[in-house]
């Protein structure tokens, strides 16, 4: 059963209407992709605050990210119910923090990458006080983003709330930020399965978790939905930041925009350095399969989430 939901996905062949085209996730993501960029552009348009900052943060924002976390925010929207203009200004936000996680990970500091979204890193274009402040700034509007999403005609208040204080947890010190920590403190340790898979979980999961969340609260999903959304998101986030340690070791830097082989030289704690690249694969999958059997419940609508399922482990970048 999970395998033929897999499969299927992978195919984009999740109708079970005859008189339904055939799901085309490709042209779904690039479409979707489209969106958010320009709505990013609308956002932080520098012809009206011209500064070195907000070039900066252009320079990483608009680079040729995959956009997941939006993207994920939608579709949990759309599978829930109707992902109108609200998610789509509030979904902005997601990839506002994730940039500027990314920014700071790439710090001399942390991982210290001069490559990211095939553009040299904030801190190498710019400097790093910068680069610092860029991603402070990125964080902070936003946060901003999600209160003005209040008055749009479509938002629900009491939702958007919940949304503001689950992203807010999920990027903070009991999500991504001590996840961050946890990935710098065991650099030249080899952490066995428990405590790293806590670590993803924290670092990756937590803001892929709120992302998908989210959307579904947006729509005012109910409990069940929101339940099984979650289960879903639990196990792609893992699945994804496996995938991602995956590629460090044998993905194409030209294809990632960004470079490999910086995991194991930084002693990192990673899948494939614990079990091997092939264990690690299998592992990337069966979550998938398991989030992929989340999901049944929302039948064709959640056909753009299954696809995202499989793509996060058959990505090459
Ligand atoms: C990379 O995230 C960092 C991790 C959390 C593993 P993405 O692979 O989503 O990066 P972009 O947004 O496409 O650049
Ligand atoms: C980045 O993780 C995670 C966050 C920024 C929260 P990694 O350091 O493993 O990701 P890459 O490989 O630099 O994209
Ligand atoms: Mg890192
Ligand atoms: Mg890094």
């Amino acid at each position: 059963m999970k395998q033929t939901i897999s499969s299927r996905a992978a195919r984009g062949e999740m109708n079970s209407r005859p008189d339904r085209q055939a799901f085309d996730f490709k042209a779904y993501l690039e479409e979707k992709r489209s969106l958010v960029d320009d709505r990013l552009s609308e956002i932080l348009d520098c012809s009206r605050v011209d500064s070195r900052l907000c070039r900066a943060m252009v320079h990483s924002l608009m680079g040729s990210g995959k956009r997941l976390r939006p993207v994920l925010c939608i579709s949990a929207a759309e599978a829930a119910g109707h992902a109108g203009d609200t998610v789509l200004q509030a979904s902005c936000s997601l990839e506002m923090i994730h940039t500027y996680s990314l920014i700071h990970d790439d710090l001399p500091a942390m991982d210290d990458d001069a490559l990211r979204r095939g553009r040299p890193t904030c801190h190498v274009e710019y400097d790093e006080a910068t680069a610092i402040l860029a991603g402070d700034a990125l964080l902070t509007l936003a946060f901003e983003n999600l209160t003005g999403c209040a008055v749009k005609p479509d938002a629900d208040a009491a939702g958007l709330l919940r949304v503001i204080r689950i992203i807010a947890q999920a990027a903070g010190y009991r999500g991504m930020i001590e996840g961050q920590m946890r990935d710098i403190a065991a650099e030249g340790e080899n952490l066995a399965l428990d405590p790293l898979k806590e670590m993803h979980s924290l670092k990756t999961g937590a803001l892929i978790k709120a992302s998908v969340v989210s959307g579904a609260l947006l729509v005012c999903a109910d409990e069940k939905q929101v339940t099984a959304l979650a289960e879903y998101a639990e196990n792609i986030g893992l699945a994804f930041q496996v995938t991602d340690d995956i590629l460090n070791v044998n993905g194409d830097p030209e294809k990632m925009g960004k470079a490999s082989g910086t995991d194991s030289a930084r002693g990192k704690s990673t899948y494939p350095a614990l079990m091997g690249p092939e264990k690690a694969a299998e592992y990337a999958e069966n979550l998938v399969n398991n989030a992929l059997q989340a999901i049944t419940i929302f039948d064709n609508k959640a056909e753009p989430l299954a696809a995202l399922a499989t793509y996060i482990i058959k990505r090459d970048k």
